[in-house]
């Protein structure tokens, strides 16, 4: 069984560029092949691990509703065979994009497909990372029962602990998480006010550590730097590795 991280919080707060500095510490620590995996409809976990995408999970699922356009194969070899194309191979791990979620019309045929050979997929590599969208429905949409660690991401701000909890709530309802659920403060200056230690606390959620704010990730991000190469001194990595630690089997 793979063991499965997936990402959620408030727009903004960090997920993705957690995303990749888990992915770079799982990599580095040998827990290979890791499969990483872009769950926002809005996907750029790619543009931050620097890799180029050229086909999507979501268009592989639009030819499969159509009835592909070959005579030769079944549904289920074009469907292996599609996602197969969607895989981008890096070094010690994959990326697979899930691109746009699915328009009007019935694609319940095209989905157990897609889910089947995901399934088979996936089986292949001990550790899944999911980088997911903002916000709640994404949560609704996960086919997979099995998340390990659901790793709420928020800033110190009340509405992103809002979010979290609420997240947290969401993700207890649909029974995703056979794991944990923890939350990462992300973008921290001078430690968390006691105000937010208050609210964590008083709204159930699993605090396991603090990321700072890293002018070396912003810097990054504004020259079009992939997050993934950030240099071993950033603070952020630092601090991100020493809750991987203690957070991973
Ligand atoms: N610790 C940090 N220090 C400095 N900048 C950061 C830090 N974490 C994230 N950022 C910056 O904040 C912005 C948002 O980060 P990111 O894209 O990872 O958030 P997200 O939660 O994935 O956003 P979205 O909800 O749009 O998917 C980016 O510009 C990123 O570089
Ligand atoms: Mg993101």
């Amino acid at each position: 069984m793979s063991f499965l991280i997936a990402m959620a919080g408030k727009g903004g707060t960090g997920k993705t560029t957690v995303a990749a500095m888990l992915l770079r510490y799982l990599v580095e620590h040998g827990k290979t092949p890791v499969l990483a995996v872009d769950a926002d409809a809005n996907s750029n976990f790619n543009e931050v691990l620097g890799l180029a995408v050229e086909h999507t999970v979501g268009e592989a699922r639009e030819e499969v509703k159509r009835g592909g356009g070959m005579v030769d194969i079944t549904k289920d070899q074009l469907v292996e065979m599609r996602i197969n194309q969607c895989l981008v191979e890096a070094d010690g791990f994959d990326l697979i994009v899930m691109g746009q979620p699915e328009g009007p019309g019935c694609y319940c045929a095209a989905n157990n497909l897609v889910a089947h050979y995901m399934d088979v997929l996936s089986k292949n590599y001990p550790f899944i990372v999911m980088d997911n969208e903002a916000g709640m429905e994404h949560l609704s949409r996960l086919t997979t029962k099995n998340v390990d660690r659901l790793v709420l991401i928020s800033d110190p701000s009340w509405r992103g602990i809002q979010t979290a909890r609420r997240l947290q709530d969401l993700a207890q309802q649909l029974k995703i998480v056979t794991g944990k659920t923890v939350l990462i403060v992300n973008r921290v200056n001078n430690g968390l006010s006691s105000r937010a230690q208050e609210e964590i606390q008083a709204q159930g959620l699993d605090l396991v550590g603090l990321i700072p704010d890293d002018p070396l990730v912003a810097e990054f991000d504004s020259m079009g730097r992939p997050t993934f190469r950030l240099p071993p001194e950033s603070a952020a990595l630092q601090a991100a590795y020493a809750i991987f630690e203690r957070l991973l089997p």
